[in-house]
């Protein structure tokens, strides 16, 4: 079910095991952590990613339930920067982060417009929602610059503490229409 996706700089791998390496250096900062959901720990613990990948991500990808990929820049593919993953979820469908040093240059955008087609063309549902602290100005605007409605307000348990959260969503004829609209090629 899950392939490989491509944008203009990035290549999206299906996730394997051998890429927790590269996730056990790059996501144990407090600036990726610090607005994920609190079931993640912190500290961190050493060896966590690599069981989290073998024990529960990449079973759940076996079993049709999510979708997970690295992210690598094409002009350097050995290099594992980030991660995007989907599940099937009624609240919760899609997440991200990306290491420190490739962070500001678009690229999670262009990301997020990928694993959208596919959610949406290759895996048929109807509809994407994402929650986010509304303290993550920098997932907020990605939301906004992909067409995403904010439907609701709430509050929820961060590894920060306890926030105001939103969830964004986005229908499939709302992205379709979004990718095709008149001013599509100017800045948002
Ligand atoms: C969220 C994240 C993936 C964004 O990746 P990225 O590649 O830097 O994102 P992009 O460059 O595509 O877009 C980010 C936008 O937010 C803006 N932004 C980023 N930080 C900002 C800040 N502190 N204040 C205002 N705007 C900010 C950027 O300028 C950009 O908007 P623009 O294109 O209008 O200039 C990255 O910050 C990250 O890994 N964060 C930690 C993990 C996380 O929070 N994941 C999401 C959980 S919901």
């Amino acid at each position: 079910m899950i392939r490989p996706l491509q944008t203009s700089r990035l290549l999206l791998r299906p996730l394997q095991l051998e890429d927790a390496e590269a996730a056990e250096r790059l996501f144990p900062h407090w600036e990726i952590v610090k607005y994920l959901t609190s079931a993640v720990p912190w500290p961190f613990p050493q060896g966590l990613v690599l069981s989290n990948y073998r024990d529960v991500i990449l079973p759940a990808i076996a079993r049709g339930e999510q979708w997970h990929w690295s992210l690598r820049l094409k002009e350097s593919p050995a290099q594992m920067i980030g991660k995007i993953s989907l599940q099937i979820d009624e609240w919760d469908n899609r997440g991200y982060w990306l290491g420190l040093p490739w962070q500001g240059c678009g690229l999670m955008t262009e990301a997020v417009a990928a694993v959208n087609d596919f959610w949406f063309d290759d895996l048929g549902f109807p509809v994407l929602r994402a929650p986010k602290a509304a303290a993550n100005i920098a997932s907020r605007r990605i939301s906004q610059k992909t067409g995403m409605r904010l439907i609701a307000t709430l509050e929820r348990d961060y590894v920060c503490g306890r926030l105001p959260a939103e969830i964004w969503e986005i229908t499939a004829g709302e992205w379709r229409a979004w990718k095709t609209r008149p001013a599509a090629r100017e800045p948002v």
